[in-house]
């Protein structure tokens, strides 16, 4: 059990006397929860065993899947590198500060812990004012996971943060909604060619715009399959059942047993009975959807419903990343046919 402070900070302008708080309680191997311009992270000194070992402790993380390194700037990610390719420098140069994380060859600077044990370091340089406030005031590299429990969804508030973490963790700094709402992209330059190991907030295909065309096995298969030991089965999920559905679903809700949630892009104008339906009207552009989706899934999580219903996204490269997390967070053991006809039938599903 860890007391957990909660300072609120300026999301634009963060107040130094609250980043050097911040920056002490991670000297001191201790974890501060902190925003992200993607998600909230939980911040750990890479280098300090003990440290990181808080991380995998206060998430319930499984060992095996490792962490992405933070850092201030250029130089900080090529000194934690036993190789520094010629495509790290154009993306860096690129997308740094960013939501793109570079996996290259470790030259074993960070801890064990923070690898997995494996050959290879995730590293990427944030934009949020207030986490490159905090590693310029650390000058450390940073450990940093979404600041959520293992297996549930990341947390676009402090709020969300609190939730899951209160009580074992040592620091929260509370900046408000993060802006792009939806984790970075995971690109693997360690062998030959360069890998999507993780779709995210920076579009594949800007990247492939720098560097040539990305491999993408493994990108949108079942989890299971996946290679990545981070794409574990039951990522990104809320704790209610979440089906992805079809527009052609509407008699999904005509006749509902119980309270649903409806998550849908653009206007959910089917006859339907309100009460029984919590409505999500989502933007069109990929950019704004992904900014409110995990806040939105975070809010229905809590209201107990039975399930929520969310719209198939477009297939679009600019949906990728949202239709890989809510492919992971959905539930796909049976058909949605068979899930509708339980629904319909059943009402204590
Ligand atoms: O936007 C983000 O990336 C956020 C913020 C806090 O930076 N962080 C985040 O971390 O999403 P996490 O731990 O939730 O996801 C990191 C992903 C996992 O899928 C992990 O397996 C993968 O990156 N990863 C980390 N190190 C890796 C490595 N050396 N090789 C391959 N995959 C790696
Ligand atoms: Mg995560």
């Amino acid at each position: 059990m860890r007391v957990t402070q909660i300072l609120g900070i300026d999301p634009a302008f963060p107040h130094p006397e609250t980043i050097e708080i911040a920056a002490t309680v991670l000297r001191d191997g201790k974890l501060v929860a902190f925003p992200t311009e993607t998600v909230y992270g939980l911040g750990a000194n890479a280098r300090s065993e003990a440290a990181v070992r808080g991380i995998f402790e206060a998430k319930g993380r499984p060992s095996n899947n490792p962490l992405i390194v933070h850092v201030a700037q250029i130089a900080d990610a090529i000194a934690l590198t036993a190789q520094w390719p010629e495509m790290a420098t154009k993306l860096a140069t690129a997308f740094w500060p960013g939501p793109l994380t570079l996996v290259l060859p470790s030259n074993r600077s960070v801890s064990d812990m923070v690898t997995a044990g494996g050959t290879t370091v995730a590293i990427r340089m944030p934009a949020h004012p207030v986490a490159r406030a905090l590693l310029q005031a650390t000058r450390l590299p940073i450990a940093a996971p979404s600041a959520n429990r293992s297996g549930q969804l990341s947390p676009t508030r402090a709020e969300h943060v609190i939730r899951d973490l209160q009580g074992r963790i040592d620091l929260i700094l509370d900046a408000g909604p993060t802006p792009e709402g939806i984790e970075s992209t995971v690109v693997d330059l360690s062998s030959d060619r360069p890998r999507l190991l993780r779709p995210g907030s920076l579009v594949a295909g800007t990247i492939e715009a720098i560097i040539g065309p990305l491999e993408r096995v493994g990108v949108e298969e079942r989890p299971s399959e996946l290679k990545s030991p981070g794409m574990l089965s039951q990522h990104y999920a809320p704790r209610t059942p979440l089906y992805l559905v079809s527009k052609e679903m509407r008699e999904l809700t005509s006749n509902l047993p119980e309270k649903i949630g409806v998550v849908w892009i653009g206007r959910f104008d089917w006859p339907h009975d309100s009460r029984k339906i919590e409505v999500v009207e989502l933007s069109e552009d990929p950019i704004d959807y992904a900014r409110r989706l995990y806040d939105e899934l975070h809010r229905l999580d809590q209201m107990n419903l039975k399930m929520i219903l969310v719209l198939h996204p477009p297939e679009r490269e600019e949906w990728l990343a949202i239709r890989d997390r809510l492919s992971r967070a959905s539930h796909r053991d049976a058909g949605i046919e068979a899930k509708s006809q339980i629904l319909l039938k059943n009402t204590d599903l």
